[in-house]
């Protein structure tokens, strides 16, 4: 699937559930409302779903939420898409988690044909990470990064670039190196309300990336790994992401398209175009639903439009565990 200004679209993000069992603070206000149970897609339906984006030549497909790891038969669903790897259609399933429930299903997951996870993880510090969740545990977390090394799926960490948790980036990338991962890091956006100022939160990418310049010597790369993040490698050979729609755009060689976990399209994670599919997936006929698709693609916008300066924040209502990122 090719869009309007010539992107060819390869790459799925499929949100199985809105809810998740932490509330970052960038992320969600404490009392967020979740979509009513009755408009989730059911696991059939995410199938179904998943199946019409691989006829329209997805070739990568990430399960995201909210937790994807939260959603009753989860694994389920992973070994049905699992099909798609196993006739050559699909060349990556995985999952975007934050990895409270990872040790429970690492070994499941590797099993059916997940060969690595990002693993959401903004601080080493157990108190931190109990008041940025607030109320999470990190144990849980550190657990299920092993669980997931043992069965043998790579590991890649994510970290939000926050002004909290800044003194932290260089101890953050030392960890996920010490254990064989790639870390990214990513520029807080202004998506939905949360219970902070975006303003406050907001460290732009090359402040952070100076910090990591002191402690490691690094070294652009050309490596790509599908997603929208551009890699630096230390002298020791960690290799250290930047994902950075503020301070230095990168939709030109947009990928990817998503789907909420109510069914919506969006082709865009920075903007409010969204095209329903439930409707068609529940009532329609397959023609209409891949026509819903091929049109939504086709007008994919150019370019989000996020901003986050002094009285000039703009972004979206819709929260980043809606779309799922
Ligand atoms: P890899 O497959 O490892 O490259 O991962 P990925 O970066 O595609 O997926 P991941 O879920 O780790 O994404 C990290 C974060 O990058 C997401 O949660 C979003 O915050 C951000 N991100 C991903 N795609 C986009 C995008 O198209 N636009 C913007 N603005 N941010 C994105
Ligand atoms: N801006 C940037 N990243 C966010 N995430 C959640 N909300 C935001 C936001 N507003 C991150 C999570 C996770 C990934 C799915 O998105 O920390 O790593
Ligand atoms: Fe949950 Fe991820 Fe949002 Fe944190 S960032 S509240 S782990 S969906």
């Amino acid at each position: 699937m090719i869009d309007s200004h010539g992107r060819t679209i390869t790459y799925l993000r499929l949100s199985v559930t809105d809810r998740c069992n932490l509330r970052c603070a960038y992320c969600m206000p404490l009392r967020m409302r979740f979509a009513p149970r009755p408009d989730l897609l059911t696991l059939d339906e995410l199938e179904r779903l998943a199946a019409r984006f691989v006829a329209h030549g997805i070739r990568k497909l990430r399960l995201t939420g909210g937790e994807p790891l939260v959603r009753p038969g989860i694994i389920d669903l992973v070994a049905d898409l699992a099909r798609h790897i196993e006739t050559g259609a699909l060349d990556e399933l995985t999952l975007t988690t934050n990895g409270t429930l990872l040790a429970d299903h690492a070994e499941a997951l590797a099993r059916h044909g997940v060969r690595r996870v990002n693993v959401s993880l903004d601080t080493l510090d157990p108190g931190r990470f109990t008041a940025l969740t607030r109320g999470g545990t990190i144990a849980p977390v550190l657990a299920g990064i092993e669980a997931a090394r043992a069965a043998g799926l790579a590991v890649k960490l994510n970290a939000v670039a926050l002004r909290d948790t800044l003194d932290e980036a260089v101890d953050l990338a030392a960890f996920a190196h010490a254990r064989g991962a790639a870390i990214t890091f990513i520029e807080v956006m202004p998506l939905g309300d949360v219970d902070a100022e975006r303003l406050d939160q907001h460290v732009p990418m090359p402040e952070l990336r100076q910090r990591l310049e002191t402690a490691f010597a690094l070294t652009d790369t050309t490596l790509r790994t599908g997603g929208p993040a551009r890699y630096v490698r230390t002298a020791t050979g960690g290799m250290i992401g930047f994902i950075t729609p503020l301070t230095a755009n990168f939709c030109a060689s947009c990928n990817r398209v998503r789907v909420t976990a109510t069914g919506t399209l969006h082709p865009c994670l920075g903007n409010a175009h969204a095209t329903d599919l439930r409707t068609l997936l529940r009532d329609g006929s397959a023609e209409d639903l891949d026509r819903a698709i091929a049109r939504a693609i086709g007008a994919k916008p150019r370019a989000h439009d996020f901003r986050i300066a002094p009285g000039e924040t703009r972004g979206l209502d819709r929260h980043m565990s809606v779309t799922g990122g």
